[in-house]
């Protein structure tokens, strides 16, 4: 199965409730929630008060906290009512730990990856996150065109997850649309993050069926 998460990051600020509802009505499985803190990316975005908000507006959250030191913030957004929350491997000192913080407040635990940094970082943590988050794209803004080199990333990880028998979800986030979604489903992931595509896509059922519809023929 193929899960859809619509980036808040490319919705129309003036109403976010009911562009998070338009999405909801679309098909979507989660709202992707950005937390940009102008320091660990050059941007700067929502926190954990208007999660709090998108959070009641009918799809579950997932947090993708693009922040240093994100066991700071970690409760803040499990109190703001996010069902995943993915903190980035180069952002902490602590990753197991802040993944164990993750869990302990009742969320499912997500490592994200720079297109950069190498999937071995992910070995000595398995077992402890739900959930890896493959960059196709620098973290920071929304509208990028993927970097193909991610794309092998995806399938090692994969490789690294059934090796050692480990059910966590391959999500991925950066330029992803109704192209670039068969290889990165072909190469082992089951959540797919789309920002500008998808809010920009005049028909969003169209968009995500389509995705659906790829996934299933792949699939077969
Ligand atoms: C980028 C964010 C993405 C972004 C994706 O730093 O993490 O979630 O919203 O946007 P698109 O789908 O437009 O590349
Ligand atoms: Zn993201």
């Amino acid at each position: 199965m193929i899960k859809i998460a619509p980036s808040l990051l490319a919705a129309d600020y003036l109403n976010i409730g009911g562009e998070i509802r338009r999405m909801a009505d679309a098909g979507a499985d989660y709202l992707h929630y950005d937390v940009m803190d102008g320091c660990f990316v050059p941007n700067i975005t929502f926190g954990p008060g208007v999660a709090k908000v998108a959070a009641t507006c009918g799809l579950p959250v997932d947090a993708h906290l693009m922040i240093v030191n994100p066991e700071k913030y970690v409760d803040a957004f499990a109190e703001a009512g996010c069902s995943i929350i993915t903190v980035h491997a180069e952002a902490t000192n602590h990753l197991h730990r802040a993944l164990q913080q993750i869990r302990a407040a009742g969320c499912l635990a997500g490592v994200a990856l720079n297109p950069a940094t190498s999937p071995e970082c992910l070995r000595y943590v398995l077992g402890d996150f739900d959930l890896a988050l493959v960059m196709t794209v620098n973290p920071g803004f929304g509208g990028q065109k993927l970097i193909p080199g991610c794309v092998q990333k995806i399938a090692e990880i994969r490789r690294m997850l059934d090796g050692a028998g480990c059910d966590a979800v391959i999500e991925v986030d950066g330029g992803v649309n109704t192209d670039t979604a068969p290889m990165l489903m072909r190469a082992g992931a089951t959540l797919l993050v789309a920002g500008s595509a998808l809010y920009g896509a005049p028909d969003a059922r169209a968009f995500i069926d389509t995705i659906r519809a790829q996934y299933a023929n792949i699939a077969r």
